[in-house]
Parts: C-alpha cells; structure tokens; sequence
C-alpha cells in the first residue's frame, strides 16, 4: 500500500474508515500538487498571481495541511514566518519575498515601509513586511503540525522555538490591542480581520476618507475579474487607513477608549479574530503542557477570554456573534460568518452553541438547506452578493473552521455533510480561493493554497480535539 493509500485507510490519530477512498486518494494528489507549486523553498504562496509573498493566517492555515504531507516543510512555513515578528510581538499579515517584483502587489514594501517607519515599534531591519496583523491562528497550527510528528518536532526542538514566539504574539493582541479595555482585541483595518469587504466593516469603513484614486495602482485586478473583487472606492479607504497607521509610526493605544483617549478611525472588535485567539491560547495551554508546565492558567485564560466575547458581542436577537465599533459604540447589526465562528470555542455554553448551529442551517446562511458552503454574508442581507469576495461567497477557511466546530459540540452528522461538501466542491472548483454558495461557481483564484491544504486536513483527520469538553471535565490538559 502506498503512502497516501495508508493515510486514507488510517488517517493519524483516527481509527475512522472513509467512505470514498479512491476518489479521497486522486484528491489528495491534486492538494499536494498545489501546495508543491506554491512553495518556495521556505513558505507557500497563497496563489502564485494574485498573492506572491507569504500571508500570516494563510501560512497558518496552509501548515495545518502540509503536516500531513511533510511535517517538516510544514514547522518551516510556521518557522519563516515566526522569523519575521516584530519585537513588540506583532506578527505581520505580509512577509515580503525580496525576489517579486515591487509592482507584482499592492501594497508593496516601499508602501509599508516596515524597516523604517516600524522602527520604533521593533520591526526587522532584516526583512521588509507589512505593520498591520492577521487573524492569531498560528499556536493552533503549531500545536497541529506537532501532533502529525510529535518525535520529528521533539527532535528538532520544534515547540520550544516557537513557544516564546507564539507568547509574544498573544500579549502583543491582549494588551497592545485590547483598544476597548474589555479584555478582546481590535482590528485596526479590515485587512487585519481578513475578510476585507464584509458588510460588517460598510459604516465604520464609512468614516475613513478615502486616498485619492490616483495615488495607486491596484495589482490585484490583473489577477481577478473586478466583479470578484472589493470595490475601488474600498481600497482607497484601505490604502488611508494602512497609510495613517504606518504615520502613526505602527503606534497601538492601549485601553484608549476606557481612558477617553481617541481611538483611531476604524477600531472593530470582531468575533472570528477573537474565537481564534481563544482558540490558539487553548494551543498554547497544550503546548506549555508539552513543554513541561502545565498550562493551567492559558486554559483559565482562554476561558476568561470566552466570557467576555459572549459579554460583548453576543446578539441574543441575531442568534449569533456580531462585530463591536468601537469608534461608533455598538453592535454593527450585520450578520457575517465571523460570527459563528466562535462555534470552534470547546467551552462555550450549550445553549450558544446549539443557537449557532441553529443559525448556521437556518434561512441566513442555509447549510444542508439552500446553500452547499456557508456563505461569507447573510443571504438575506441587503449588501449579500455571491461573487463579491467576502460579501457572500463561501471560503474553504471559514466552513473548515465551522466543521471543526461542528465536531466539537457533537454535531456529527452535520460535520460529516459539511466535509464532504468540502471535498467535493474544492475538487470540482480546482481549489478555488472561493466560491457562489448555491452553485459552487468558482470565484477569484484557483488553486488556492489553503484551499489545497484545508482539504488535505479534511481528508486525514476526521477529529478534532484542541481541547474538547471531555478533558476539560476531567481536568486534563493533554490531547
Ligand atoms: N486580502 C488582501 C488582499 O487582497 C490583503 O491581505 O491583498
């Protein structure tokens, strides 16, 4: 039996058996082809056109799948991009390959200018990259690239590496970041939550003035049909936010709204940024474990952390997570998928988590029902376009993430539809970046690096168990 035969006939950690082996094995082949593209010795290109460099929560997500290829290649990924964290902890959405021609992305390097004006708040001078942040997903990919090859990466001295990395990296968010002095962190740019043109971010985007068009050039249309893209007058209000922040010498202010202070122009506190962080700090717990302590107060602290995302951005009207404006003071009242990802949260009440499910499969987002993928957006908002980016198509990250959390609250048969609709219409769409929701129609690019790898992940490892209920009744911190 050959390697990837093995794997789908055994997936690691799972006596679980697959339905649809062969099909599974030609899938398989096709991922790994995209991910062997889009490497470049050190990290994986989101899309080798559209995204030439390395993207934060992309590489996260990409380790998770490439573990399963080569558990090396896979720490690497996790390993370049560690390399590129500024000493205030903040680890950069974008790490610029030297080799890509400046006009191939925009914003390019001499926009960011990461060296120089990120000085002051303790950028690399060896490596240009962007200031602003991703979405904290990397001490959950650490802690699942470990668990593919446990002795590879005790060898290697894997986790002890990244631990003091993946640390600095939640206290820059929990103290740096915590704008709104309730515990969560804000995003300062839509870029930095990822889901850049979702109707959520439409009124406090609204205050931002928009760069005059001249003053850029967008490389992203030469890649992407402008329909499936975020409007012009969207990257203008982009390019003045990331333009003031880097004038602003990359400078956070803590607690600023508590303390009367002003608050910059676009401030958000959003529901996926947070269950992701929460979700990593429960990785890190189990890391720490690994490494000899017990992890104990990260638990404790994700924990602390889930009630204050239920405290401030729960709507028990809406069913489900909303997006706090800090600038404007409220719940912003649109319904995007950021919001049910908290459903990945292993501690989160019963009655929350079976309100999301409820939501997920209901008339907004119709999974099982209407749709074949969550979409990004509510289907009966008013701004839900099924073409436009993170305005309504679905994304392999966010419907990998609801799966997972699917699993977590024991909703087996919906997990196990979910990931076969994953399967399916990541092969018939050539690993698209994303897709129409009720068709499957593939939108922006194809072969999508963690299109590629999510699938993979999928393929080998029905479970997920990043702390599940089980070992927290127990008291137990291992998984
Ligand atoms: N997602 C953004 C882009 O399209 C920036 O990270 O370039």
């Amino acid at each position: 039996m050959d390697r990837t035969a093995q794997l789908i006939a055994r997936p690691p950690g799972s006596a679980v058996a697959y339905d649809r082996p062969p099909r599974a094995g030609a899938l398989h082949d096709r991922a790994a082809r995209v991910l062997e593209e889009n490497w470049t010795g050190t990290s994986t290109v989101p899309s080798r056109g559209l995204y030439p460099h390395q993207w934060s929560w992309d590489s996260a997500f990409i380790a998770v799948g490439l573990r399963h290829l080569s558990p090396l290649r896979a720490q690497s990924e996790l390993e370049t991009l560690l390399a590129a964290q500024w000493a205030d902890g903040r680890i950069p959405h974008i790490v610029f390959n030297p080799a890509v021609p400046l006009d191939a992305y925009f914003p390019s390097p001499d926009f960011w200018r990461s060296s120089t004006a990120g000085h002051a708040a303790g950028a690399p001078s060896a490596v240009e990259t962007s200031g602003i942040v991703q979405p904290p997903v990397h001490a959950l990919a650490a802690w699942l690239v470990h668990c593919a090859d446990p002795e590879l990466s005790r060898g290697r001295g894997f986790l002890a590496r990244v631990y003091p990395r993946l640390a600095a990296w939640h206290r820059y968010l929990l103290h740096h970041r915590d704008l709104g002095g309730g515990g969560l962190a804000a995003v300062l740019h839509p870029w930095e939550q990822g889901m850049d043109n979702a109707p959520s971010w439409d009124a406090p985007l609204a205050r931002v003035a928009p760069a005059p068009s001249r003053s850029f050039r967008r490389a992203d249309l030469d890649h992407g049909a402008a329909e499936d893209r975020p409007t012009d007058l969207d990257y203008r209000r982009y390019v003045r936010l990331a333009a003031d922040y880097r004038d602003r010498a990359y400078g956070d202010r803590p607690g600023s709204l508590t303390r009367g202070g002003g608050v910059p122009d676009f401030a958000v506190e959003d529901p996926s940024f947070n269950a992701l962080l929460i979700a990593s700090e429960h990785a890190l717990a189990r890391i720490a474990h690994e490494l000899g302590a017990t992890g104990t107060a990260r638990h404790a602290r994700a924990e602390r952390l889930t009630v204050a995302l239920i405290d401030r951005l729960w709507d028990p009207a809406a069913g489900m997570f909303l997006c706090r404006d800090l600038r404007g003071g409220g719940l912003v009242p649109e319904r995007g998928v950021s919001g049910l990802i908290p459903l990945l949260l292993p501690t989160l009440p019963r009655d929350t988590a079976a309100t999301l499910v409820r939501t997920l499969t209901g008339p907004h987002f119709g999974l099982g029902t209407t749709t074949r993928l969550a979409p990004s957006y509510d289907l009966l908002g008013e701004a839900f376009d099924p073409h436009r980016y993170w305005r309504g198509p679905a994304w392999f990250n966010t419907n990998w993430l609801l799966e997972r959390g699917l699993r977590v609250h024991g909703e087996r048969a919906r997990a196990d539809a979910l990931r076969q609709a994953l399967l399916d219409t990541a092969g018939a769409s050539d690993f698209a970046e994303y897709v129409d929701p009720y068709t499957g129609e593939a939108c922006g690019t194809t072969g999508f690096g963690w299109t590629a790898a999510l699938t993979l992940d999928l393929l080998h490892t029905p479970t997920f168990d990043i702390r599940t209920k089980d070992t927290r009744d127990k008291g137990g911190d291992r998984g």
